[in-house]
């Protein structure tokens, strides 16, 4: 599930030039049984299985005397929501430790004593913590310095402060008398900037007015 989000373009660039380094560790590695389970029945009854705490206890011990983490985030849809805020907030980390669950969840002691964050992606369900983690890792690694080819570019994303990004075109001009904007055509670079600003406060307060509602 990881090889490919991390097998392309801009991710691939970052790993092959050493700005991150990706290791993926499968959990059954770490069971204590002969079928390599790592899942069982929830105390109480109930429909699914829970993941136990041990083999992930000793995955994260071992990982934890090979290098020292600055956030352990187990991936959840009851954990705090990811934005724009927290991806900038996690680029500026070393190592970081992604907790990927399935079936019903985790033990909840693992939640209570082993992990430092639980995050989610929004407010519905999938079937497990890995596209999550994903989409996580690719927000963050497109923050470090040099993973994108222009540097400006990142701080000018959508949600970087709180405003759409403005419309983009580029050739022909006129496409079936679909024309592009006169200004952007001008040269004139204090308007078009002028332009491009009102276009991101227009666009946010029609499609994402809550972006704007604390200001
Ligand atoms: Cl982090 N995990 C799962 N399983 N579902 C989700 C999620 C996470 N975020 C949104 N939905």
């Amino acid at each position: 599930m990881f090889e490919s989000p991390f097998g392309h373009s801009i991710m691939k660039r970052a790993k092959e030039k050493e700005l991150v380094n990706i290791g993926i560790h499968d959990i059954r590695n770490y069971s204590t049984s002969k079928h390599r389970s790592v899942d069982d029945y929830p105390f109480g009854g109930g429909a699914g299985m829970v993941m136990q705490i041990e083999p992930i206890d000793h995955c994260i011990t071992q990982l934890k005397t090979e290098r020292e983490y600055d956030e352990i985030i187990y991936l959840s849809p009851d954990g705090e929501l990811f934005d724009q805020k927290l991806a900038n907030h996690l680029s500026t980390k070393k190592n970081i430790l992604f907790l990927c669950g399935h079936y019903k969840g985790v033990d909840e002691r693992v939640r209570e004593h082993l992990v430092t964050r639980e995050v989610s992606i929004g407010d519905y369900v999938l079937t497990g913590g890995e596209l999550a983690t994903a989409v996580i890792v690719d927000a963050i690694v497109r923050l470090i310095p040099g993973a994108i080819g222009d540097e400006q570019s990142a701080l000018s994303d959508s949600f970087q402060d709180d405003l759409i990004s403005p419309p983009v075109y580029t050739r022909p001009a006129d496409y079936k008398g679909w024309k592009v904007p006169e200004v952007l055509l001008s040269g004139h670079q204090a308007k078009i900037e002028e332009w491009r600003h009102e276009q991101s406060v227009l666009r946010t307060k029609q499609r994402r007015p809550d972006l704007l509602k604390d200001k």
